[in-house]
């Protein structure tokens, strides 16, 4: 009786119930490509609980211990098949009023078949989940995700039964030491909220193929980088592009392979989003992608696409709808895509965080160049070790995610940071990282500007190959004039984007110029600003913030916010184009 006794008070009593679970952590190196692979969809109606207390992981459910040892009943504080649905993917906050400000764990589960198609490795693929996911496959624990906006791959080869029970854990819950902190500009969405698939794989398969152009300014060579994973690493695989006619002979040794190869394509840009069909094929697997070939570089305070300069005239967005919030359907990505594209736009800064792949694969075919981002944002805990693993971790599940993506052509690793020792020690070495994970793209940052002495003057602008600048004179600087100072006083031997700018407008609230909230204002700042930016050299392009209205918990203004951030060019639902809209429109028709 003294045993049983013990273990019900432990699980009651045990605050350190976490730890284990964190110990297994599924990170970059269980991505999988898996472009035009044929996957199994896990997506529908999942039962659903709401786990304040996490009893889950205290109680230890997902053992589904209904009897004890001697087979005489549990009592059971859960009955998972009984529970509510939740919509996967969703965000759980715009599936039920209840949940719309819920932070916490969230507990999805469903049964799947599995009939075993011979000699294969099975995996499951996460779109992504907000923001720390642990993964249990019948009674089992796998692993644990950190990083609310990548995908992340769960092998289950073994795991399976013909009946299969999967359950999730979600938790949103905003944390210091998380990447983004507790402190943020924009609603924290919880849940599972991009597709689940099931990824059957031969033995031997293709686990990653890097495919571009050399960046070495001949535009005639292609690089293939190739990786294999299962038993037969040595061995010949093949790269066929047709409409170039091209068909080689691929050979990994050890279960890599690199191959250069002579070829003319035609060069991807905003204005001629040429892709092409290249397919990878190595033993019993193959590989589709559609590729577009370009080629992004700088030098001295110029952005060069294809050998030509480039202005990049953008338009930041974050991953938010009304009815769907952060799990935004393609058809709202092309929506955001053609209102962009209406204001005369090449170019979109995807803030704060990775959007959804589905966004670079659409951007590629729409002809719209990208900065994508991690959400290294505001006071990061810069000082912690578990902090930079999971940021640097984050930045190398996108660039693998996306780095063949042709719209990509900038990696950021941060926005809004003050420039201490222990940021540029923690930002830099993410910039290294991302340079060495992907030579062929530029990194950049959205730094703060001195506003005290009026200058751009960050030191981790060295290691950076565009300064991102957020500047908002107008409005939280309130003195216009210093904007014009401070360009007198900036010398960057480097391209400059002004990764932000603007104003709160209410839709429709007209006012006087100087009344803060009011499309006259907008409208005032957005003219005073072009006319200013359009005039600097160095200057090479603007996102200006942010294409429309976005939840915001930290915008409280009854008549200009109500608990929206309002710098948006559109309303919220994009139903409404504010008069600074076609400011923009009209400061690019003619950049
Ligand atoms: C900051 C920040 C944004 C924020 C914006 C604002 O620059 O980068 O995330 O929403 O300013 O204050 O509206």
């Amino acid at each position: 009786m003294k045993q049983e006794a013990h273990n019900f008070v432990e699980q009651l009593h045990n605050q350190s119930y976490e730890d284990q679970y964190l110990k297994k952590l599924i990170t970059h190196h269980s991505m999988i490509s898996d472009r035009g692979r044929q996957k199994e969809s896990l997506n529908g109606a999942w039962n659903f609980g709401v786990d304040q207390y996490d009893t889950c992981l205290r109680a230890k459910w997902y053992e589904e211990n209904y009897v004890d040892a001697d087979g005489l009943s549990n009592p059971m504080d859960f009955e998972f098949d009984r529970w509510e649905t939740m919509k996967v993917p969703a965000s759980w906050n715009t599936q039920q009023e209840k949940l719309f400000y819920y932070e916490g764990s969230g507990l999805y589960t469903r049964k799947f078949s599995y009939v075993n198609h011979g000699e294969e490795r099975v995996f499951i693929k996460f779109g992504a989940v907000n923001y720390n996911a642990k993964i249990f496959l019948n009674r089992q624990y796998l692993g644990c995700h950190k990083g609310g906006s990548t995908p992340f791959f769960i092998e289950v080869t073994g795991f399976l039964e013909p009946e299969n029970r999967l359950l999730v854990i979600a938790n949103n819950t905003r944390k210091p030491s998380n990447v983004p902190t507790e402190n943020t500009d924009w609603f924290n969405y919880g849940g599972i909220y991009r597709d689940v698939e099931i990824l059957r794989l031969p033995a031997t398969f293709i686990k990653d193929f890097v495919v571009g152009l050399v960046p070495d300014g001949s535009y005639s060579q292609i690089k293939l980088d190739l990786s294999v994973e299962g038993i037969e690493r040595d061995g010949e695989g093949e790269i066929s592009i047709p409409e170039l006619g091209i068909k080689l002979p691929i050979t990994a040794i050890g279960g890599s392979a690199s191959l250069v190869f002579a070829a003319k394509p035609e060069l991807w840009s905003p204005d001629n989003p040429k892709l092409y069909e290249v397919k990878v094929s190595y033993g019993k697997d193959t590989l589709q992608d559609k590729i577009g070939f370009r080629e992004i570089r700088v030098e001295g305070t110029d952005i060069y696409l294809n050998g030509s300069k480039i202005y990049l005239k953008g338009i930041s967005a974050h991953e938010e709808s009304v009815p769907n919030g952060k799990a935004i359907t393609e058809a709202e990505i092309m929506e955001n895509f053609r209102l962009a594209k209406e204001m005369n736009c090449n170019y979109m800064r995807l803030a704060h965080y990775p959007h959804t792949e589905k966004a670079a694969q659409l951007a590629d075919e729409m002809g719209i160049m990208l900065w994508e981002e991690i959400p290294v944002y505001w006071a990061i805990e810069f000082n912690n070790e578990g902090t930079y693993q999971d940021a640097e971790n984050q930045l190398a599940e996108l660039i693998i995610r996306d780095r063949n993506r042709a719209s990509v052509i900038i990696w950021s690793v941060g926005n809004e940071n003050a420039d201490t020792d222990a940021r540029l020690k923690f930002m830099s070495s993410l910039a290294l990282k991302a340079k060495e994970l992907d030579p062929t793209r530029l990194v950049s940052a959205a730094c703060i500007l001195d506003h005290v002495n009026h200058v751009i003057d960050d030191r981790l602008a060295v290691y950076l190959d565009v300064i991102g600048a957020n500047q908002y004179y107008g409005w939280y600087q309130t003195d216009f004039n210093h904007l014009i100072t401070l360009f007198e006083n900036s010398r960057p031997d480097k391209p400059v984007i002004i990764t932000e700018f603007g104003a709160d407008a209410k839709a429709g609230h007209r006012g006087t110029s100087d009344e803060k909230g009011t499309e006259d204002c907008q409208l005032d700042i957005y003219r005073k600003q072009v006319a200013v930016l359009g005039q600097i050299p160095y200057v090479k392009g603007t996102s200006p913030w942010i294409l429309y209205d976005f939840r915001c918990p930290r915008r409280l203004h009854p008549v200009t916010q109500n608990y929206y951030n309002t710098k948006g060019l559109l309303s919220e639902d994009k139903s409404y184009k504010k008069p600074a809209f076609y400011v923009m429109q009209e400061f690019y028709k003619h950049k």
